[in-house]
C-alpha cells in the first residue's frame, strides 16, 4: 500500500457524565489509500459515527479524545480549532447521518457552498456562483441556476443529502467521511447518491470513509471493510475477502443472512441473538464472548488482539486482520484456499 493519506491509530473516546463514563471508541485504528473506499460496519451503538466525529475533531468538550489522527502526515488529535479550521471542508470533509442537523437552516442552498468556497479557496462572489452551479450539476440537482437561491426547508431529502454531498466537496478534499450517506431516502435516489460518491473516487481520487449498514452498498463501493463492535475493531479485510471467507463470529453473524445458500438474503444486517454490552466498562476480554458460540475461557480472560492473519501489521490495506482467539476456519470457497 503507497502512504495512507489518512492514518488513525489508537483512537479512543470516552464521554464523561454524571453517573458514569462511557467509553463510546476503544483502539480503532485504520489507514486509507487515496482513492480507496473503507466500509465501516457494525451494529448501532458501535462507535462508527463518534469515531469518525473524533477524526473530523468535532466532538463536545465533554468527550476525551485520545489516540493519533494523521491526514497526509499532519497530526489533527489535539490541533487548535484554528488550525482544524482551516483544514476541515478544505482537506478531508463529512457528510453527516442527518442532513438537516449540518446544514444551515437560514441559509440558501447557494450561498452554504460559496462561504465554503470563499473562505477556503478565496473565491470571488461570482466565481464562487458559477462554481457552486457546477457542484450542484455535479451532484445531480435538477435548474441547479433556480435551486440556488431555495432554503434547506424547500428540497426533498434527497435533494439536501445533495446538497450536503456539494458543500463536502466542494474543495475537492482528499478525504470524505459518508456517515450512512443513502438511509433514509428511497432506492433511485440511494442509486443517484453512490454514483456521485463513486465517480468523485474515479474522477478526483477522493477516500472514502463509508459508514453504511447496507451490505449491498457495501459490496458495491468498498475495497475493504472495518468491522466495529462494542466500540472496538473486531475484523477489517477486502471486501471480497470479507464476504467470502469472514473470520471474526460476529462478521459471520452480520453476514448470515447474505451469505445463506439459496436464499436471496437480507441486505440489512439481521439480529445476533443477545445484548450488546453497555458502554460503561473497557473489559479486559473479548466484548462479543457472551453472545459468541465460540467463546470460551481463553476470550474471558483476557482481551484478544487485533493480529493481522499472515503476518503483516494490522491497520494496512490489503490485510485480513481480526481480534478473536478462535478464528473462525477458511471454508472451502475462501479466495486463500482457492489460490
Ligand atoms: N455526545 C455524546 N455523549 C455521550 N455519549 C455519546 C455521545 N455521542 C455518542 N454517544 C454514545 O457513544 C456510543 C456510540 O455512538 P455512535 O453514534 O458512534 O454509534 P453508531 O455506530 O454511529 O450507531 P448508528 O448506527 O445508530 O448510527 C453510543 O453508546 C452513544 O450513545
Ligand atoms: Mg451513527
Amino acid at each position: 500500500m503507497t502512504t495512507p493519506v489518512l492514518s488513525v491509530r489508537d483512537l479512543s473516546v470516552s464521554f464523561r457524565g454524571d453517573a458514569r463514563t462511557v467509553h463510546a471508541v476503544d483502539s480503532v485504528s485504520y489507514d486509507l489509500a487515496a482513492g480507496e473506499v473503507l466500509a465501516v460496519v457494525g451494529e448501532s451503538g458501535c462507535g462508527k459515527s463518534v469515531t469518525s466525529m473524533a477524526v473530523m475533531g468535532l466532538l463536545p468538550p465533554t468527550a476525551r479524545v485520545e489516540g493519533s489522527v494523521r491526514l497526509a502526515g499532519r497530526e489533527l488529535a489535539g490541533a487548535d480549532e484554528r488550525t482544524l479550521g482551516k483544514i476541515r471542508g478544505k482537506d478531508i470533509a463529512m457528510i453527516f447521518q442527518e442532513p438537516m442537523t449540518s446544514l444551515n437552516p437560514v441559509l440558501t442552498v447557494g450561498r452554504q457552498i460559496t462561504e465554503v468556497l470563499r473562505r477556503h479557496q478565496g473565491l470571488r462572489r461570482r466565481e464562487a456562483v458559477e462554481r457552486a452551479v457546477e457542484l450542484l450539476t455535479l451532484v445531480g440537482i435538477p435548474a441547479p441556476r433556480s435551486r440556488i437561491d431555495e432554503y434547506p426547508h424547500q428540497l426533498s431529502g434527497g435533494m439536501r443529502q445533495r446538497v450536503m454531498i456539494a458543500v463536502a466537496v466542494a474543495c475537492d478534499p482528499s478525504v470524505l467521511i459518508a456517515d450512512e450517506p443513502t438511509t433514509a431516502l428511497d432506492v433511485t435516489v440511494q442509486a443517484g447518491i453512490l454514483e456521485v460518491l463513486q465517480s468523485l473516487r474515479e474522477r478526483l481520487g477522493t477516500a472514502i470513509v463509508l459508514i453504511t449498514h447496507d451490505l449491498g452498498v457495501v459490496a458495491e463501493l468498498a475495497d475493504r471493510v472495518l468491522v466495529m463492535y462494542a466500540g472496538r475493531s473486531v475484523e477489517e479485510a477486502p471486501v471480497h475477502e470479507l464476504f467470502a471467507a469472514p473470520r471474526h463470529p460476529y462478521t459471520s453473524g452480520l453476514l448470515g443472512a447474505v451469505l445463506r445458500p439459496g436464499g436471496e438474503g437480507k441486505r440489512r444486517l439481521p439480529e445476533i441473538p443477545g445484548l450488546v454490552p453497555s458502554l460503561d466498562t473497557q473489559p479486559d476480554a473479548c466484548t462479543f464472548a457472551p453472545r459468541c458460540a465460540y467463546a470460551d475461557d481463553d476470550c474471558t480472560a483476557a482481551r484478544p488482539d487485533f493480529e493481522t492473519l499472515g503476518g503483516t501489521r494490522a491497520g494496512h490495506g490489503g490485510v485480513h486482520a481480526v481480534a478473536c482467539r478462535h478464528p473462525l476456519p477458511l471454508t472451502p470457497t475462501s479466495p486463500e484456499v482457492m489460490q
